[in-house]
């Protein structure tokens, strides 16, 4: 299949080439599937119940169509209860138009064993605001799309799916149509507070059954309010650069930010939103300000954004910790030069020192050393659609290699940067991802190697930068003098 994005098959990369699909092997007794609507990210968790027909099952295949493996940003399988991961293998089955995942289990099934296997995903780019244009003062509402039902390549007893809204202003839903054969008391479809309750529904046909696909299966769509705004970062580009001369380790992210809400209808008016300010929280579709977690023992943060630095901000430092306490973090709060309205943009570059032996350590046996990076700070319910990271080591530095937690949707670049008093350059990799969310917010491991005539270089370089300072100071004070000389002359 052709990504665009990054690979939702994160944890699987395992591949089983030669094991058939066996669509016999499974019944569901019951699938439950529950939607957490968001704004640019709405989670989704299902759990399949499933009983083995064969002996020694071992295969458990999920299908996700087209449309939702193309939104699905970050996917995760797990035998219910259990931490561990289950390594899958994908493969498209053109007939049905359906993503396969094979998922390997823990261990084979004996024949009428039952498992409870829960998918975990994040879907990006899903919601869209409708209105599509709101004035200031007002509210703001979202719509998300759905199949109705969840596809499986096994017959499935029983399933629902509920939708759950933060706000309990769900405005409308639609009701499935031809749906009789399936549903019993109750009807097709149940609202309840914040929750729409769409089956259960009995005795589904595989997703590979033509009926499904033509008559059983449809889209369904909640209209629902949304009291946050809704944020995408159209580009995040963050540049890390070690440093073992200053012991530091400097992180600069360059943010554009897009409120991707309904856009303002009218003009903006400072007054009306400090009104809303004074007497309640302002709309739902304006961001006034942000909160981020920074690393803890963090120094010389600096803010600015196309007009300068930016005074409005708020930096709490929780004191420097080595990796066992990650626990701490500092709090920076921003405030960006002006609300940010539906449809608006605003971008900032923000960047900080630590000291590196938080993020550094050494692997004796290999004679490296080795730098955890992280890929990014999430802002809470945006979306990052394109992210390009640098990581900059030390000049000379020798056998670089890399440990990424997920694939990159590009392969990852190796060059060299040059700055101010270095000599040789300095390998820099760069790592390109698309439509990350919170769950992609893990680490990066560079691997390396400093030489030790690389580490002399340095003083070297410095050595002689200041032997040309030295007499450039030497040669502009006989300028110096001689201009002051003419001064005196004049007066
Ligand atoms: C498995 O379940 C089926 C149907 O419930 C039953 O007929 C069969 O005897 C069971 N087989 C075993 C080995 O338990
Ligand atoms: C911005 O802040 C930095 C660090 O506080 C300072 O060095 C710099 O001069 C400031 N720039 C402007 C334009 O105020
Ligand atoms: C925000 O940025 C995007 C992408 O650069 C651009 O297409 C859009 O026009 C910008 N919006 C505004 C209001 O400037």
């Amino acid at each position: 299949m052709s990504r665009r994005r990054v690979s939702p098959f994160v944890l699987l990369g395992l591949l089983f080439s030669a094991l058939p699909a066996a669509s016999h092997s499974f019944e569901n007794t019951a699938i439950v599937r529950t939607v957490d609507l968001g704004g640019s990210l709405v989670y989704v968790t299902t759990t399949f119940a499933a009983r083995a027909l064969e002996q020694d099952a071992s295969i458990y295949t999920i299908a996700l169509g087209n449309e939702e493996e193309e939104k699905t940003s970050w996917l995760d399988i797990k035998v219910k209860g259990q931490q561990e991961s289950l390594a899958a293998s994908t493969s498209y089955d053109p007939q049905s138009q359906m993503h396969l995942l094979d998922v390997v289990l823990p261990k084979a099934l004996n024949l009428n064993s039952t498992i409870n296997i829960v998918l975990e995903t994040v879907q990006t780019h899903v919601t869209w605001a409708w209105p599509q244009t709101a004035a200031q003062g007002d509210g703001q509402a979202l719509k998300y799309k759905t199949n109705l039902l969840v596809p499986s390549p096994y017959k499935t007893h029983v399933q629902r799916t509920k939708v759950k809204s933060q706000s309990p202003n769900i405005i409308s839903h639609t009701t499935p149509k031809h749906l009789d054969a399936f549903t019993q008391e109750g009807g097709p479809v149940t609202k309840s507070g914040a929750t729409i309750t769409y089956g259960p529904y009995y005795d589904i046909p595989s997703s590979t059954d033509e009926d499904f696909l033509t008559s059983v299966q449809q889209s369904v769509v909640v209209h629902y309010s949304y009291d946050y705004p809704v944020l995408e970062v159209l580009k995040l580009r963050r540049a890390a650069e070690i440093s073992h001369w200053g012991a530091n380790l400097n992180i600069q992210d360059e943010i554009s930010l897009h409120n991707a809400g309904p856009t303002l209808k009218g003009h903006f008016s400072r007054l009306e939103h400090q009104t809303q300010s004074y007497f309640k929280r302002p709309a739902a579709h304006v961001l006034p300000s942000l909160t981020l977690h920074l690393p803890a023992g963090i120094r010389n943060t600096y803010y600015y954004d196309l007009i300068g630095n930016v005074s409005t901000s708020h930096l709490r430092v929780a004191p420097s910790a080595k990796k066992a306490t990650r626990a701490q973090y500092s709090v920076f709060e921003m405030k960006p030069r002006y609300p940010l309205m539906g449809g608006w943009n605003y971008s900032w570059t923000l960047g900080w020192d630590s000291p590196l032996e938080n993020s550094a350590s050494w692997d004796a046996a290999a004679g490296k050393h080795i730098i955890e990076i992280p890929i990014m700070t999430p802002i809470v319910g945006a979306v990052v659609n394109d992210l390009e990271l640098s990581v900059i080591l030390p000049e000379g530095a020798t056998d670089v290699s890399c440990v990424v937690p997920f694939p990159t949707s590009s392969n990852i670049i190796q060059s060299t940067h040059t700055t101010y008093l270095d000599t040789a350059g300095r390998p820099a990799l760069s790592f390109k991802y698309r439509d990350l969310t919170d769950k992609h917010a893990m680490s990066i491991y560079v691997t390396y190697r400093v030489p030790l005539s690389a580490h002399l270089k340095k003083p070297v370089a410095v050595a002689a930068a200041f032997f040309s300072l030295f007499t450039f100071a030497l040669f502009a004070r006989r300028i110096d003098l001689t201009i002051s000389k003419k001064g005196r002359n004049v007066s």
